[in-house]
């Protein structure tokens, strides 16, 4: 066993059904739908309502993904939960309450803790389970509730934020398609520019942590900006090295979703028309480690990736952290999968 690639065979996203547009926020707070807008592309966000938190919307994703795929929850060997909004603090793990909703009773679980690039460090943590034989099927999921950590009485973050979940189905590849090459990064020292203060172990919840609102997302915007768009098109250039490819052999680049500017401007280092990144932060707001697999969904479903094109995945966010990855698109479950079918529902491309 081993050596083998992996591949995504099933995709799927969750949305809280209750928008919040940017004049709902501006009828009490003081900021604007323009102000909002201009400065980030956010238009309107999803809010998780009270039975909703980020194991149900995570369930939600990963059931539609298997269903995508064609593949039995009992047939997963890892589920794996990119988050930053557990619903524990502690334990259990959010990917552990994922694992017992679903069924998926042959899974290992565990939480992947890296912020916005979560994600990515989640699919790059499958590909080498899946490559080393140490798995065969992994769950790969994005989910964030950011709603229940922000201050909303705090206009500098709480308009940036929103809840929501994506996952993708990885397996063995039995041909060319699947993840190419993938690159992670961190610098710790940045850690400070977002952070949420109390909570843990640094500094437990007391009345003074509440009173001084350091439960909540802290967050140094100007610095984080001169780190997104310096590190996004590093990574993007990094990562395509790793793969051996050029950006004309790029279909299309699925970003994280924080803010539209920092997109534009990684496109113009890049030289590249911004329609090469797929964006959908208008709609949904920055979901942390859920933006990319959602906003992944909607490509997929818009027709916008199509099997054999290379896609690249680009996250980076709190820690600091940052992580790429290039994937060659394959919508068909492989022949293995396949005989885990029950569905037998095909992804709508
Ligand atoms: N509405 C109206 N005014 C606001 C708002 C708001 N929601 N928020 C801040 N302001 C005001 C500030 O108070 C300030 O007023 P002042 O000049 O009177 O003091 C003014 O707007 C400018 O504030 P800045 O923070 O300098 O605004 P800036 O132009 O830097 O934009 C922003 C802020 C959009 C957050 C920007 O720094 C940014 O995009 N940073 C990247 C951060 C990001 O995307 N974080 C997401 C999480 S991290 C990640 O996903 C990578």
């Amino acid at each position: 066993m081993g050596a083998s690639r992996a591949t995504i065979v099933g995709w799927g996203a969750r949305l809280p059904a209750r928008v919040v547009t940017n004049d709902d926020l501006a009828a009490c707070l003081d900021t604007s739908d323009d102000w909002i807008s201009s400065r980030t592309g956010i238009r309107e966000r999803r809010i998780a309502t009270d039975g909703e938190t980020t194991a149900t919307l995570a369930v939600g994703a990963a059931e539609a993904a298997l269903a995508c795929a064609g593949i039995a929850p009992e047939h997963v060997d890892l589920v794996l939960v990119a988050t930053s909004t557990p619903d524990h603090l502690a334990f259990p793990s959010t990917a552990s309450l994922v694992q017992a909703a679903l069924g998926a009773r042959n899974a290992a679980a565990m939480d992947v803790g890296a912020a916005c690039t979560g994600f990515v460090y989640a699919l790059a943590t499958a590909d080498s389970f899946i490559r080393s034989g140490n798995a065969r099927t992994v769950l790969v999921i994005g989910s964030e509730t950011m709603s229940r950590i922000l201050n909303w009485e705090d206009r500098s973050t709480c308009v940036l934020f929103g809840d929501g979940a994506g996952a993708v189905v990885m397996t063995e590849s039995s041909d060319e398609h699947g993840v190419l090459a993938v690159t992670l990064g961190a610098d710790g020292t940045g850690g400070d520019m977002l952070i949420v203060p109390a909570g843990g172990s640094r500094l437990p919840v007391s009345r003074e942590t509440l009173e001084k609102r350091q439960n909540y997302v802290h967050m140094d915007g100007r610095n984080v900006f001169r780190f997104s768009v310096k590190i996004l098109p590093e990574m993007i250039r990094n990562v395509l090295t790793s793969a051996g490819l050029d950006l004309e052999d790029v279909a299309l680049i699925v970003p994280h979703q924080a803010n539209s500017r920092i997109v534009a401007t990684a496109a113009k280092a890049l030289d590249v028309p911004v329609e090469k990144f797929f964006l959908n932060m208008h709609a949904y707001g920055n979901t942390s480690a859920a933006s990319i697999p959602i906003a992944l969904v909607e490509a997929v479903d818009a027709g916008l990736i199509q099997p054999g094109d290379v896609v690249l995945l680009a996250g980076f966010g709190g820690g600091l952290t940052w992580g790429a990855a290039a994937v060659r698109w394959c919508s068909r479950p492989t022949p293995s999968s396949a005989s885990h079918d029950v569905s037998r529902r095909q992804p709508a491309l």
